[in-house]
């Protein structure tokens, strides 16, 4: 890879990066091909670059997963989401906006010019990765559907079939897999939508073909595999929520302040380290994103 360093990503450095402008290239990308090649622009100085994380090996991003869907050990994800059938897929667009409907991927992507994002991904469990992400800011594909007035919070919905997905037979969660933003935090040019990682497709086991990243709160939020969006007016249920309301609140702000009910946050262990380093408030996106939650208590709103 040529980018060694993650980045704390400013607004002014969401820059669109210019690895797939070219319609054709991106559905030779939908077709299968490889992402980046060596002879890929450099990537150098299109993003701030003032924090010294390393990149997580993509083989560790890659295998060590949360995918329930597929079953709950880190490593079942690699190992059972190869049956996930990807092609062809489609996302029901509903609720309060003008343009409703069932739209297939290379429709939603084919507008859409993906770039690059070097992201911490923080998980509640207190593990975290540094991934290098390819996609396009959510706020992109949202605005498409024209949302209403009456749109004060997006609805994500992961694919559930039992027949791919063998944990969907057990009743390990309440399936299907929800998870929600309001409205400002789904415009937030930091949230992302994912197709790919180091430059490659997404990795099944990471939520192909299109997942959610919202680097500032816990990973639970950055559902994977992703078959409809819903504009609604009251904050949707999520599948945590329905689990343990009490230790897995909507906003799941990463926050060191605010305890797990049955461990601190004030740590975190970086995959392939030894010694736990501190965990920073809003995962150290506090500069762009604490503006969402001017007067909120965070304590309240966990
Ligand atoms: N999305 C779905 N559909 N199912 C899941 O089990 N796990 C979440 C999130 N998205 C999950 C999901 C959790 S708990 C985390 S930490 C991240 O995905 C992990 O993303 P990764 O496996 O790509 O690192």
């Amino acid at each position: 890879m040529l980018i060694k360093r993650a980045n704390d990503l400013r607004d002014h450095d969401v820059t669109d990066y210019a690895l797939y402008q070219k319609r054709r290239e991106f559905l030779k990308l939908l077709g299968g091909a490889t992402l980046l090649s060596t002879s890929s622009p450099s990537r150098a100085g299109l993003f701030s670059n003032d924090n010294n994380d390393e990149i997580t090996p993509f083989s560790d991003a890659s295998s060590y997963n949360n995918f329930y869907e597929f079953g709950s050990s880190k490593s079942d994800p690699k190992r059972f989401a190869q049956s996930l059938k990807i092609k062809p897929w489609s996302v029901t667009v509903d609720g309060a906006c003008a343009k409703a409907g069932t739209y297939n991927l290379e429709d939603l992507l084919g507008p859409q010019t993906i770039e690059e994002r070097i992201y911490r991904l923080r998980c509640v469990e207190g593990w975290s990765m540094v991934i290098p992400w390819n996609g396009f800011p959510l706020a992109n594909l949202l605005k498409r559907f024209e949302p209403s007035s009456k749109a004060k919070f997006v609805r994500f919905e992961t694919l559930s079939d039992p027949a791919q997905m063998p944990q969907l037979k057990d009743e390990l969660l309440p399936w299907p897999y929800v998870e929600g933003l309001r409205m400002d935090e789904a415009m937030h040019p930091l949230t992302l939508i994912a197709t790919g990682m180091y430059g490659k497709h997404l990795p099944k086991q990471n939520g192909a073909p299109l997942r959610l990243v919202v680097p500032w709160k816990y990973g639970f939020k950055s559902i994977k595999s992703i078959v409809r969006i819903s504009f609604v007016e009251q904050a949707p249920r999520t599948i945590w929520q329905k689990v343990a309301a009490d230790e897995y609140g909507f906003y799941a702000n990463v926050n060191p302040a605010v305890s797990h009910k049955r461990w601190s946050q004030k740590k975190e262990r970086r995959l392939g380290e030894f010694f736990k380093r501190d965990t920073q408030a809003f995962n150290g996106y506090a500069e762009q994103v604490a503006s969402l939650y001017k007067g909120m208590d965070l304590r309240v709103n966990f």
